[in-house]
């Protein structure tokens, strides 16, 4: 384990948009693209605490595909050997998510992972509200080991995309003054489709990539425009501080491999 390093690493996938009989866009397989996270795991020797899916498990109005992604998610986590833990974003449906593992009794809950504590929160909504909010001061009132990281499908911003300027976490001021000079040392979301790093009240806050499509940066001032490229991110809490790693799972030909110079 990593822990022995003193590098606790969160292996962090957003966005799948897994469909049920169809393929997204005629293109993207969340489900294959699940096994390629593994395969990367495997190939890769990365040792994780735990794998953290912030939200948009499945594609709108797909709610049939959950038993077969709660399937996919208990094999993902056999195959890795860590706990696989998720949040609901706004295309799930919170009904059918419940044979989710860990979504039974709800879909906001906490884990603790010996001395990692991670909080999943629901944004399903696009906002926290203010029940939830007490629950996560409540659960984060006194400091846990290593810390506390808190992942939840919407970020506390907005995009520098012009048309996604405007759809981050409703209640996202309120987010940040709960975790405010508490021991949570990220914050974890997805809901762009691209990656965004931000220190927001002294918060890191790591918006991760989508594993099912890209938004790019060009669209223009009123579109957005989805690319087949699927990522996820390898977040680090290090001694003196957090890291996170955009990684993509396409294989463009090498141009050098070579040893290490010394
Ligand atoms: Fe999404």
């Amino acid at each position: 384990m990593s822990r022995e390093t003193g590098r606790l690493t969160v292996l962090h996938i957003s966005d799948v948009h897994a469909t049920d009989g169809t393929l997204l866009y005629g293109t993207v397989d969340g489900f294959a693209r699940l096994r390629a996270v593994s395969d990367y795991v495997r190939h890769a020797a990365i040792t994780p605490e735990a794998v953290v899916i912030t939200g948009d498990l499945a594609q709108r109005g797909h709610a049939a595909v959950y038993p077969a992604l709660a399937e996919a998610l208990m094999r993902l986590e056999d195959e890795i050997g860590v706990p696989v833990l998720t949040t609901l974003g706004n295309h799930d449906d919170p009904d059918a998510a419940r044979i989710l593992p860990g979504h039974a009794a709800g879909h906001h809950r906490v884990v603790l992972l010996d001395g990692l504590r991670i909080v999943l929160l629901d944004s399903a909504s696009g906002e926290l509200g203010p029940a939830q909010l007490a629950w996560l001061a409540a659960v984060i009132s006194e400091p846990h080991g290593d810390g506390t990281i808190v992942a939840l499908h919407h970020p506390p911003l907005g995009s520098p995309l012009p048309t996604l300027a405007k759809a981050g976490l409703r209640d996202a001021a309120s987010l940040l003054g709960v975790i405010a000079g508490t021991d949570v040392r990220a914050v974890l979301c997805g809901h762009f489709h691209h990656p965004l790093t931000a220190t927001l009240r002294g918060m890191p806050v790591f918006v991760g990539p989508s594993l099912a499509y890209h938004q790019v940066m060009d669209a223009g001032p009123d579109t957005v425009s989805g690319h087949d490229k699927a990522m996820f991110s390898l977040v680090h809490l290090l001694p003196q501080g957090v890291t996170a790693t955009s990684v993509g799972l396409e294989s463009p030909a090498p141009l050098f491999t070579s040893s290490l110079p010394s």
